[in-house]
């Protein structure tokens, strides 16, 4: 048992990617005691000399029970094609150390009726972290305001974006806020069995978010919602593997077809603020596009 005020061990897996980097600093900035697992420790840059470092592979069992030992809540993102064994071998390992509480990314595409192989892995995960016995929350965030970072190519080179998605729109969450909601789960009690739809607060066509990066870069930019195939011949031509693209011109079919642009007051509710607008989100990250 914990003594009062004794800090909790809390375990980042993701730690070198775009939520996880982000839990990672927040948890470091409300000085929590933080453990991570992650594959290539020299991609944590200045932030891996903050906390404990246990390398490890989620796809390898044998190399988890280090980073998971004396560990009481443990925040997971998985990446990949088969999310449902990453999630099994987290669960596995989190049960033999008596973990607490896991919280797990998950995706609003769960939750949508349009059926896409994204929203089909992260049931497929959600489901082994629920049949685990352990205490569970999932998180399951609509479209990233940083997906537009993929269009800083052709907005340097052509003054273009291409993508398939029409007028359809989403709701562009800032990763930090999915962070913060992370941290809120992770360090209050409260969030035990709940899954928590997070959006950012409006909802914009992939034109209107190019008009915003332009306004910001002050250079004329165009959208071009550009045929399925085309974009498809793109991503084969750029070497993407086909189960990936797959994925991507489900996601974007499904925004098209209007399921994206769902909008729930969940981060606000748990943060007690405004959720980040797609406007605030340039603040911070719109030198990228220059
Ligand atoms: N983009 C969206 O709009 C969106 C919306 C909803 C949900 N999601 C979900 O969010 C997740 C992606 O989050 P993100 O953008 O933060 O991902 P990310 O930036 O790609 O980071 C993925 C992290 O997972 C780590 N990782 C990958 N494979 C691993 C393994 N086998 N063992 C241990 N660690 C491993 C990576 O480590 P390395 O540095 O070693 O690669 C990295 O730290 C996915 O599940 C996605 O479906 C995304």
């Amino acid at each position: 048992m914990h003594q009062e005020g004794e800090r909790q061990m809390i375990l980042v897996i993701g730690a070198t990617g775009n939520v996880g980097g982000a839990v990672l600093a927040q948890l470091i900035e409300a000085g929590q005691k933080v453990r991570v697992l992650v594959r290539d420790p020299a991609k944590l840059g200045e932030l891996g000399g903050k906390v404990e470092v246990v390398k490890g592979d989620l796809t390898k069992p044998e190399t988890l029970d280090a980073a998971f030992a004396g560990v009481d809540k443990v925040f997971v993102v998985l990446a990949g094609d088969d999310l449902a064994t990453l999630a099994g071998n987290a669960t596995d390992a989190a049960k033999k150390a008596g973990v607490k509480h896991i919280v797990m990314l998950s995706s609003s595409t769960v939750v949508e009726p349009f059926a896409t192989l994204l929203g089909q892995w992260h049931i497929e995960a959600e489901a082994k972290i629920k049949a685990s016995g352990l205490a569970w929350t999932i998180l399951q965030p609509g479209a990233f305001a940083s997906n537009t970072l993929h269009w800083v190519g052709s907005i340097k080179s052509q003054g273009v974006v291409f993508q398939p998605t029409g007028d359809g729109k989403s709701a562009p969450i800032d990763p930090h806020d999915i962070a913060a909601v992370a941290v809120k789960v992770l360090i209050s009690p409260g969030h035990e069995g709940k899954s928590y739809v997070l959006t950012g607060p409006e909802a914009l066509s992939a034109a209107e978010e190019v008009a915003k990066i332009s306004a910001v870069i002050g250079r004329p930019l165009k959208f071009v919602d550009v045929p399925e195939a085309a974009a498809r011949e793109g991503m084969v031509k750029a070497g993407l593997p086909e189960v990936f693209i797959r994925a991507v011109l489900e996601a974007h079919a499904m925004v098209k077809a209007g399921h994206g642009a769902r909008i729930t007051q969940t981060v606000e509710e748990i943060l007690g603020r405004k959720a980040r607008t797609f406007d605030d989100w340039l603040k911070s990250h719109g030198k990228a596009f220059q």
